[in-house]
């Protein structure tokens, strides 16, 4: 097995990072779903920005980041751009959380929604966060192929992104085994982040895919035992929901 050092983790070794979503929260309260995801063992918060133009809905914005980092640190933002033209937002989001980044915090936009993908990758890289691209399911994982010794993370979208609560597409797991397989033969580092319908019954076949980052919005929610949820996205034996 080849072990790769990279973002303080072995790729390779069992330590799945797992993203809440905050899209499923009660938007009323941003903060104590923030709270909830750190109470709960969680590793980074999953930031989803909807423009009303790459999917129809629309979220929010950069202040909410900003405003989120002051009240605590303890999380990596792991935000997730679903916009069109993404260079303005993805330099606002840097810009709002300069005066307090955290090591892994990491802008990630679609390749869908910008011609210049590598130079914001650069860009974003540059601003001092990591920089992550995705896919939506009718994207093929070769389209990323020139893109892939740059980014710090590939973000799988497993639904149409726009909604949480969907159901995956499990063919989109092809991809998250392309990207493994060209990882390895081409010795890069990138993280694999899985975003769409990851719940505990499905979450073992997307890490024996090759996911690194698994992404859940709905069921991390509607979990009961949140800690127990945590455990059981990451794999570990003990666990039960
Ligand atoms: C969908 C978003 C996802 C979503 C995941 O467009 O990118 O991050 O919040 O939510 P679930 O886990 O409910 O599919
Ligand atoms: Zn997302």
């Amino acid at each position: 097995m080849t072990i790769v050092p990279v973002w303080g983790i072995l790729i390779g070794m069992p330590s799945t990072i797992v993203a809440p979503s905050i899209l499923s929260a009660d938007f009323s309260d941003f903060g104590g779903a923030v709270t909830t995801m750190e109470d709960s063992g969680a590793d980074w918060v999953h930031l989803d920005v909807m423009d009303g133009q790459f999917v129809p809905p629309l979220t929010f914005g950069p202040q909410l980041a900003g405003d989120l980092r002051r009240r605590s640190r303890k999380l990596p933002f792991d935000i997730h751009l679903m916009v069109q033209n993404p260079e303005a937002m993805a330099r606002a989001f840097a810009s709002t959380l300069a005066d307090s980044p955290l090591k892994d915090d990491a802008i990630t936009f679609h390749l869908e929604a910008t011609v210049h993908a590598h130079r914001l990758i650069q860009e974003i890289r540059g601003l001092g966060m990591k920089a992550g691209i995705s896919i939506v399911p009718s994207t093929p994982s070769a389209m990323l192929d020139e893109l892939l010794p740059f980014v710090d993370l590939v973000l799988v979208m497993t639904v149409n992104p726009g909604w949480g609560g969907q159901k995956p597409i499990p063919q989109c797991l092809d991809k998250v085994r392309n990207l493994g397989l060209r990882r390895r033969e081409r010795g890069l580092a990138f993280l694999i982040s899985v975003d769409g319908g990851i719940n505990a019954g499905n979450s073992g076949e997307a890490r024996e895919a090759g996911a690194d980052i698994l992404v859940a919005g709905s069921a991390f929610f509607a979990a009961p035992d949140k800690k127990a949820f945590v455990r059981n996205l990451r794999g570990d034996p003990s666990s039960r929901v």
